[in-house]
This record gives structure tokens, sequence and C-alpha cells, in this order.
């Protein structure tokens, strides 16, 4: 499966992110906690050399706490301010705030320092498409307000969120391009609805989370799909017909894309299998966490060092 593209306008967001950059103290990059290396772009690192900087993995809800864990233990590791996030709860504000002010501790000092007294700090989120940047700043701005969106052209002035009396955040979000250093990056950005939909090959990327599934998580499919064949059920089933346990474990992923379809009766009007249909509902199940909780990547893959 290869996916690239930079589509034009991101060379004006690029451009835009840059001006902004020149405002802010620290930089909020958020991160896709299920694939914080692929939801990354290196050249934030550069363009932000002399920024104070805070890692958001967010979506945690969706990512495998484990995993998580290890994301956490290497950023700090490094000296890097990092949080586990999931911007639809707005409980979780409180939290943020603290980590802005962990982030922004070396200006305070340095302000102390200098003498300088209460000077906020400002800060901006960035962050690919669809990583949550817009969710994040409504959670912010305490309302729901519609969604900022991606389409650079629409400017508007400079707006600073006063999250305390201390803490300034520009309103509109840096949107960043991945890098598609390499096929897996690509992949993992598809799988986790990173790119839009319209260039991805649905069959094979549902192949692909079929295979990513059964190495990774085991039995998570047979879970979702065929829960009469877990273990608890066994029994049931063998005293039934052991010719109808379907065992998704094991056959090749194009088969059991049609076992699937075929248990979820996604038919074509002549009544044969629908797996294009069924591709896109175990893509937007994998998505959203129907599954369960899944992360692709750990800090040790050596694809993505
Ligand atoms: P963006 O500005 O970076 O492009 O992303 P945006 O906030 O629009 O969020 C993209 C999608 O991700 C939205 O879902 C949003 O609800 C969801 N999202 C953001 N943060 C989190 C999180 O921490 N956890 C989870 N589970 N989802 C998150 P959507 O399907 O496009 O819209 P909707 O479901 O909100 O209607």
């Amino acid at each position: 499966m290869n996916i690239e593209w930079y589509p034009g306008h991101m060379t004006k967001a690029r451009r835009q992110m840059e001006e902004d950059l020149k405002l802010v103290d620290l930089i909020v990059e958020i991160r896709d906690a299920r694939i914080p290396m692929s939801s990354a772009n290196p050249d934030l690192i550069r363009m932000g050399a002399d920024k104070l900087r805070l890692i958001l993995l967010n979506k945690a809800d969706l990512a495998d706490p484990t995993k998580t864990a290890l994301w956490i233990d290497k950023y700090r590791a490094e000296n890097i301010t990092v949080l586990e996030t999931d911007s639809k709860l707005p409980k979780n504000r409180n939290q943020i705030l603290a980590a802005f002010e962990t982030a922004a501790r070396p200006k305070r000092e340095r302000d102390k320092r200098r003498g300088l007294k209460n000077r906020p700090v400002r800060a901006m989120v960035v962050g690919i498409p669809n990583v949550g940047k817009s969710t994040f700043i409504n959670l912010l701005t305490r309302k729901s307000q519609a969604k900022t969106g991606n389409k650079p052209g629409v400017t508007r002035g400079k707006q600073w969120i006063h999250t305390s009396s201390q803490m300034d955040l520009l309103d509109t979000p840096g949107i960043l391009w991945p890098k598609f250093e390499s096929e897996e990056v690509g992949l993992h950005l598809a799988m986790c609805g990173a790119i839009s939909d319209e260039r991805i090959p649905m069959e094979e990327l549902a192949f692909q989370i079929i295979d990513f599934l059964r190495e990774n998580y085991p039995g998570m499919l047979e879970q979702r799909y065929f829960p009469e064949n877990s273990k608890e059920s066994n029994e049931a089933a063998e005293a039934n017909d052991a010719s109808l346990k379907v065992s998704i474990e094991e056959k090749p992923a194009h088969e059991v894309l049609t076992e699937l379809a075929r248990k979820r009766q996604i038919l074509l009007p002549g009544g044969q299998v629908n797996t294009e249909r069924m591709a896109e509902i175990l893509v937007t199940e994998f998505r959203s966490g129907k599954l369960g909780r899944v992360s692709l990547e750990v800090p040790s893959d050596p694809a993505l060092i």
C-alpha cells in the first residue's frame, strides 16, 4: 500500500504556522497516542528550536495504556514534558493546565531572575490533521464552538484564549503535515484516520488491520465479530456444531473479511457478500475503538527510529 500526498495548500499552512510560532513561548504539540511517531513532524523541532515544548498524547482513550506508558517514559527520559489526554473529557482541563505550567516553568524562572513579574506565557497548539486540535482548543475555551477546521485561507485576526491569568493560547492551531518517511508511517496514518479516505483502498487497509490485530492483539477480532467463539462459550459452540466455528485467527485476511461480511449479513443486492462495505465498517470500528484499545507503535519499533 503506497500512500503519499502533500496537498499544495499545506505550504501556505506551514508558512502561516512559522509566522505564528514567532509569537509564542510554548509549543503544545498534539500527537495521536496510538501513533506518536507517525503523527509527528520532525521539522517542528527545527522550526521551534528555541521554544518550550509540551507533547500531548491525545486520543489516549483509544490507545493501549501499557504502550502509552512506554511512550511517556521515553519522553520523560528525554526531559520533554508529556501528558496523555482525552480531549473529549472536560474534566481533564485542570490536568492539562497543570501540564502547561510544568512546561512553562523554565520561562517563569527566567522572568523571575530578570525581575519580570506576571508576564503571561503564550502558547500555541500544533498537530497533524484530525489529531484533535480543535477539540482540544474547545476544551480549553470551555465551550463547544464551531470547529475551526483545517481550511487555510480562512484568515482571522489573532485571538488569544486566556486559559489562566498567566497563560494565553492562540485560538488557531498550526497544522503540521506528517512525514511519509516510510510505507509504515503512511499505513499507520491511514489506519488511524489521519489521511483522507478518498485516497485509500479500503479493502487493502482492512486486510492490514486484520493482519496487525491478529499478530499484536490475538483474539480481538474474534471477540468483536464472533463472540460465540470466545473462550467462555467454547463449550457451547463445540456442543452445537464444531464446523460452524470459524477460526478467523488463521485464515488469509481476504477470507476473514468475507467471513465478517457473511456473519454481519453485509450483502450486495444479488446476495453476494459486500466486502468493500464490510471493509469500511471494520476500518471505522477499529478507528473508533470499538474493537478495543489499540496502539500501533512502541518506542522500540526499529522501523520508526
Ligand atoms: P483537528 O482539529 O486536529 O483536525 O481534529 P478535531 O478536533 O476536528 O478532531 C478530529 C476527530 O477526533 C473528531 O471526531 C474528534 O471528536 C475526535 N477526537 C479529538 N480528540 C479526541 C480524543 O481525545 N479522544 C477521542 N476518542 N476522539 C477525539 P469526529 O468523528 O471527526 O467528530 P465527532 O465524533 O466529534 O463528531
